[in-house]
């Protein structure tokens, strides 16, 4: 008989998931030498789980609903209600399809493209403060960026304006407190941006490239051939800027890699479009970003001799499993040269979720983040100059999601010749 899933001692671990963040399953999983355990969340029984087979678990495909497997003011910053991360099924798999069609080659290369264009316009600007915040600096650019890409752009106060309202969405959705509802104020009004976007181009008051992705969320049409709400779109344009817009935690990080990791930055000297990649994916694998995903069960289904009940609620650890030393050799050392050698599993490493894209909730987003990830290595490591001024690089794991404490602050930057 299988070995039965362990339970914490604890009533309820929501403090412990706090104080603990990143590591919270990983510590209980090590303790107990089980890749899962049951405990209560928020007074909600959950069971918690790590690793690949694990993972398997979690994406067999329809076998959990992301509906009520997420704190709802979570939810209403990350994805929203009416998003794709609502659907099931037939429906979901046609919503998915909508954004998997705007990551051809083509407009990922645009997006890398573009973003580079944008960094550079700004570089004068850099060059003239004496000290940039790069996870504050970088933020318009990706903003203006992604904007250009979806082809709705922003200009001044309304730049400024998106800019303040996605950095502080993400900002709040791994808390409780201050910075959730400020996060969740600020987002109405880019909502109201975003209903007043969809309208303007169904109506043909805004020209909007045929092929770009704001043209494509606006005239998508459901399984009965409806178009989406004006709010379900804008939901979904929303849902295509916010999170290209959260990269830059992973540009800080592999900012943060070249000054750590002396050895890393030689790996990516020359640019090679190989060594750029297997860079971004170890930052993707190595830094903390997105801690779990949630799902609760369609179907009754077994795993590791227990019976799931249709309605159980299951987390599935993404960062543990990233750092999981059954699957990484060393997984606390930084070593962009093992992905030179990876054999694409899809459950071993799952920094945006894993499994089959098309079929479950894994993120459509992996193609332009790992490419905006490798066009701002290249930048950082190849194209600037700068100086790192005394600071705290510190990453607090329980603060979530995050971020160096001093947000990486640099100085004199130039460009290289
Ligand atoms: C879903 C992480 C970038 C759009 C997800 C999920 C994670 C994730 C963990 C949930 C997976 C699940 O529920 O199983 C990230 C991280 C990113 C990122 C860490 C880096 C900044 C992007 C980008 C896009 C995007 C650039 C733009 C297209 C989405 C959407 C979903 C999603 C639409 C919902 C998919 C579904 O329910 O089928 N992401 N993501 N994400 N992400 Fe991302």
């Amino acid at each position: 008989p299988m070995p039965q899933i362990p339970r914490t001692g604890s009533f309820d671990s929501t403090l412990a998931l706090l104080r603990e963040g990143y590591d919270f399953i990983s510590n209980r999983c090590a303790r107990y030498g089980s890749n899962a355990f049951e405990t209560r969340l928020m007074l909600r029984r959950v069971t918690c789980v790590t690793g690949e087979e694990a993972a398997r678990m979690f994406y067999e495909p329809g076998r959990f609903t992301r509906r009520g497997a997420i704190p709802q003011p979570t939810l209403r910053l990350l994805q929203d209600v009416g998003s794709v991360a609502t659907l099931d099924g037939e429906k979901h798999r046609h919503r998915k399809a909508m954004f998997l069609s705007l990551m051809t080659p083509t407009s990922v290369r645009q997006i890398g493209e573009i973003f580079i264009n944008e960094w550079q316009r700004r570089l004068p600007q850099w060059e003239a403060k004496e000290r940039i915040v790069l996870f504050q600096e970088i933020q318009p650019i990706l903003c203006s960026a992604v904007a250009r890409w979806a082809g709705t752009p922003l200009r001044g106060k309304e730049l400024e304006a998106r800019t303040r309202e996605f950095a502080a969405m993400i900002d709040g959705a791994g808390s409780a407190g201050p910075r959730q509802w400020r996060g969740a104020w600020l987002r109405r009004r880019t909502e109201r941006w975003g209903r007043r976007v969809i309208d303007e181009i169904r109506s043909g008051a805004r020209a909007v490239p045929d092929e770009s992705p704001a043209a494509v969320i606006a005239r998508h049409r459901d399984l009965s051939g409806h178009p989406l709400s004006t709010s379900d779109a804008a939901v979904e344009l929303i849902n295509l800027l916010r999170p290209t817009f959260a990269v830059d935690r992973f540009i800080v990080f592999a900012a943060l890699a070249l000054v750590e990791h002396p050895d890393a930055r030689a790996f990516v000297t020359g640019g090679e479009n190989e060594r750029l990649e297997a860079f971004a994916q170890e930052v993707r694998r190595y830094y903390p970003f997105f801690p779990v995903v949630g799902g609760r069960a369609l179907e009754p289904f077994g795993w590791r001799g227990r019976g799931f009940r249709k309605g159980d609620w299951v987390l599935l650890d993404l960062y543990g499993t990233n750092h999981d030393e059954r699957i990484w050799e060393d997984p606390n050392s930084f070593r962009p040269k093992r992905f030179l050698e990876w054999d694409n599993n899809p459950y071993s490493f799952i920094p945006q979720g894993g499994g089959d894209v098309r079929s479950n909730h894994r993120c459509p987003g992996e193609p332009i983040t790992v490419e905006i990830i490798k066009r701002a290595i290249d930048m950082l490591a190849n194209r600037l100059d700068y100086d790192l001024p005394p600071q705290d690089l510190s990453v607090s794991r329980s603060r979530m999601p995050a971020v160096p404490k001093s947000r990486l602050v640099i100085t004199n930057v130039r460009p290289r010749n």
